[in-house]
């Protein structure tokens, strides 16, 4: 499968975000990921609708929002109409997850199922079919620049087993504590999709965005 390095915007210095933006997209970046929290779902509030509406047009990247608020279902139009084009919610905060996939493939959009790293991956049992992508939470969301969870990397294996199993070409994206020294091991447990934060936004954005790409 194809491996994606998806900056998340988490820790982008605000003061000109961008200009940080183009910055990874001039390095060839195909996904930027927009970190959603609530303050409730998570202990920390980041961004929403505004930055997402203000953001859109600078780029053509793919707009790959995580939801990390509760009852994410209410915010499936306005992130549609904002600019999304994939919506990753998470199934701890989703009362009817199977519906609100549905209504997210509905605005024309990808769906994404994320999980933090207590939740089993039985959650997922009757949604692979709708899920585009599913998130397995390296750290447990809430804040930048964590540390990754060892144990996630077995559940990492286990999804793309059973993926494969399946036949099911869906995408194992991770968030949480990836940089030069984890994402190997994420790589090899079969992630496709990284998502790194502070290890692409904190120095030298091109540098970085080059020393991570290399090991996709
Ligand atoms: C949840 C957030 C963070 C962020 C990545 O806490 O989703 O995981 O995207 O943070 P870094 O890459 O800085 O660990
Ligand atoms: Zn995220």
């Amino acid at each position: 499968m194809e491996r994606y390095l998806a900056p998340s915007i988490l820790s982008a210095d605000f003061t000109h975000l961008g200009d940080d933006i183009l910055a990874v997209q001039r390095c060839g970046a195909k996904i930027l990921h927009f970190d959603v929290m609530d303050g409730w779902f998570v202990p920390s509030i980041s961004f929403g609708l505004p930055v997402l509406k203000s953001i859109r047009p600078l780029t053509d990247m793919f707009y790959d929002v995580h939801l990390m608020v509760q009852d994410a279902e209410r915010f499936v139009d306005d992130f549609a109409d904002a600019g999304a084009d994939g919506i990753t919610v998470h199934a701890e905060a989703c009362t009817h997850l199977d519906r609100v996939l549905d209504e997210i493939h509905g605005r024309g959009l990808k769906t994404g199922v994320a999980l933090n790293p207590a939740t089993s991956l039985s959650v997922l049992d009757y949604v692979y079919d709708k899920a585009d992508m599913v998130l397995l939470m390296t750290v447990n969301p809430g804040f930048g620049g964590q540390k990754l969870i060892p144990v996630v990397l077995e559940k990492i294996r286990t999804l793309r087993a059973i993926l494969d199993e399946r036949g099911l070409s869906t995408h194992i994206e991770v968030d949480g504590g990836v940089h030069e020294e984890t994402i190997d091991s994420v790589l090899e447990a079969g992630a496709n999709v990284i998502v790194a934060g502070s290890a692409v936004f904190k120095g030298n954005i091109e540098e970085n965005y080059r020393r991570l790409e290399a090991y996709l």
